[in-house]
């Protein structure tokens, strides 16, 4: 390790417990910051967004109205109730302490002896996993990407998960025979990067939205197709913008019946070149990817779509796992072209390690509403 670098023997972050009487217990602990083996470095967070996924793990899918505060041995916790067939889904983690923080940036401050390592010394990085609601993580260099000296790291701290995302949909389009996308809570943080990219990038997409204000915001950034699914013309717009795009995949974040509704959707649309009747429906294979679980409802699919189609999950990690180093480190480069323009983050309010720890925070962070994303900042 190279000596002029600093480095606490400790840090400070944010972990959940979940406990088998059916309660998550948020503390923020002291944790030992070792030195950094060959290929790892040591990053000093400046800040993390506090994304969904992020939600999840942090909360366990506690109900957020029950959170308060509690004092423990080892100082106090934030505690929240797990309803009985949520805390099924935390088995394999019962007792065990979790790190929170999916991704971040800041400084690396220590660097392995790998020159890979010891390139990043003193780079503003943005960094995947780890545990990045913490003042330190000791990461693989391969898990940063870096920026011009300079950088501020609040304007990096989402460099991963949504935009590589926004990518790995475009890449799964292709790569399974589409041509064009529907996209749903199409106003989130990472659908307005994809509208960006679209429009860039001369993409079908239709844009699914809860309300009017969403569809203008999105129209603003260019979206020509946006459905409101509150309206009551929903189900005919939602086709007729299907049949414009030539779209027959979706990236579904909310599930539930929505999954069906777009399915039913690609169905009609098909329909409507079809030569002859078949009891079966279209040949025209129709793709659902539920990526975000908003709706926690079971996903239903109504006979109406016939048979050509399929649901599946998709998760970022899976994705990348399949395209590999080389795949990762193109869309790498483009996520760091973008970042100040199609992958730029807004976030409506900054708050600290502290703050994650009272339970107005936590109950105003899981609204999880469009515009309403936190950053997570340590100075
Ligand atoms: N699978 C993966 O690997 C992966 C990777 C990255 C992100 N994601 C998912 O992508 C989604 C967007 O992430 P983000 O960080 O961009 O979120 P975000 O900026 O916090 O936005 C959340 C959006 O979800 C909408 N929403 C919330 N509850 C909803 C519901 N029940 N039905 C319909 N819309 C609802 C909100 O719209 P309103 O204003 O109408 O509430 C808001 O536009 C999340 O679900 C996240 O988990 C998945």
């Amino acid at each position: 390790m190279t000596a002029h670098a600093p480095r606490p023997d400790q840090t400070r972050r944010l972990t959940s417990t979940v406990a088998g009487d059916g309660h998550v217990d948020i503390r923020i602990a002291e944790h030992d910051l070792t030195e950094p083996r060959p290929h790892e470095v040591i990053v000093r967070i400046k800040a993390a967004p506090i994304n969904p996924s992020d939600l999840i793990v942090m909360l366990a899918d506690a109900e957020p109205s029950s959170a308060r505060t509690v004092a423990g041995e080892h100082g106090s916790a934030l505690r929240l109730d797990i309803p009985g067939d949520a805390l099924a889904r935390s088995e394999l983690r019962l007792g065990a302490t979790v790190p929170v923080g999916n991704e971040g940036s800041g400084v690396v401050v220590a660097a392995g002896s790998s020159p890979e390592a010891q390139a990043l010394l003193g780079a503003t990085v943005a960094v995947l996993g780890g545990g990045t609601f913490a003042e330190h993580v000791r990461v693989p260099w391969r898990a940063c990407m870096a920026f011009a000296p300079g950088t501020p790291a609040r304007s990096v701290a989402s460099a991963f998960v949504n935009p590589l995302t926004v990518l790995g949909m475009i890449d799964t389009m292709r790569a399974e025979g589409h041509t064009a996308l529907v996209h749903t809570a199409a106003a989130s943080n990472l659908g307005q990067m994809l509208v960006q990219v679209c429009v860039r990038d001369g993409i079908g997409l239709v844009n699914v939205v809860r309300r009017t204000e969403q569809a203008e915001l999105l129209r603003s950034l260019g979206a020509e197709h946006v459905c409101v699914s509150s309206s009551a013309t929903f189900s005919d717009d939602l086709v007729e913008a299907v049949a414009a795009t030539g779209a027959t995949i979706a990236f579904d974040a909310v599930g539930g019946d929505t999954t069906g509704q777009l399915l039913v959707a690609f169905e009609r649309a098909a329909r409507r070149t079809m030569g002859a009747y078949s009891p079966y429906g279209s040949e025209v294979h129709k793709q659902v990817y539920v990526y975000g679980l908003l709706d926690p409802g079971p996903v239903h699919v109504p006979r109406e779509v016939g048979m050509a189609w399929g649901v599946g999950g998709w998760l970022l990690g899976p994705f990348l796992q399949r395209i590999g180093p080389d795949g990762l480190a193109r869309l790498r480069d483009q996520v760091a072209a973008g970042i100040d323009t199609v992958f730029a983050s807004r976030y409506a309010r900054e708050v600290h390690l502290d703050d994650l720890l009272r339970p107005d925070v936590v109950e105003a962070m899981c609204r999880r509403a469009t515009g309403d994303k936190y950053l997570l900042v340590t100075d």
